[in-house]
């Protein structure tokens, strides 16, 4: 599908939420941001995944990570509808804001589109997910059609991913979870490796005696 991916900046609008207008860069620009799209407001597995990263806000919000979602229904909608989300999911309290695209232009513009979900507006979002860094580029993203919920283990471990990567010369490997060792970037010379990463690092042995899988904590 065409349209803003990751490397991409965000594009600087303003939005509607049920917390009032919001300018995107500005909301974007000093920390981490997930922005997380939905089909729509009263929906089953949206209800389930709104409660959700209510339930994981704090973990977020400790790694300096907020949250914005988009539904495509209006703000009094939202409002309604939160008191379902809140019901659901026991101690989820939705303190993040909400975007309302009743129009459907806020997803072309943030590639939220699913081609294959319509109403009698239009076409629905899909379940994208943006991480946004504070340089308000995507450095990732998800896309699920609204049959598939979302994992916010998985959110939260791609957020540990990205923060480590963006801070260290590493790269984190299959089935990474946090306190697992991580793989340091093909660039780095092993001189370098050896002043970046005080801890050591394991150059993994393997049949084409090619040293470029090196272990590491950080
Ligand atoms: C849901 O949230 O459950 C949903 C929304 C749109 C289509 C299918 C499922």
């Amino acid at each position: 599908m065409p349209g803003i991916t990751i490397g991409d900046t965000i594009p600087d609008l303003q939005v509607e939420t049920n917390q009032g207008k919001i300018n995107l860069h500005q909301f974007c620009a000093d920390g981490w941001t997930i922005l997380f799209s939905h089909p729509g407001d009263f929906t089953p597995v949206c209800t389930t995944e709104l409660g959700k990263m209510a339930q994981y806000a704090k973990e977020f919000y400790q790694r300096g990570v907020k949250l914005l979602g988009l539904s495509c229904d209006d703000v009094q909608s939202h409002n309604e509808w939160i008191k379902d989300i809140e019901a659901y999911t026991p101690g989820a309290k939705v303190n993040y804001p909400i975007i309302a695209d009743p129009k459907r232009e806020i997803i072309k513009q943030l590639n939220m589109v699913d081609p294959d979900e319509k109403d009698s507006v239009g076409n629905l979002p899909s379940r994208a997910l943006h991480i946004v860094s504070p340089d308000l580029k995507i450095k990732l993203s998800f896309l699920y059609p609204a049959t598939t919920g979302r994992n916010m283990d998985e959110v939260l471990r791609v957020i540990e991913s990205l923060q480590k990567a963006s801070k260290f010369k590493v790269a984190t490997p299959a089935n990474w979870k946090p306190g697992d060792p991580v793989v340091i970037s093909p660039g780095v010379t092993n001189e370098q490796a050896k002043e970046m990463f005080p801890k050591g690092f394991e150059t993994v042995d393997l049949p084409s005696k090619k040293e470029y899988l090196r272990l590491t904590k950080v």
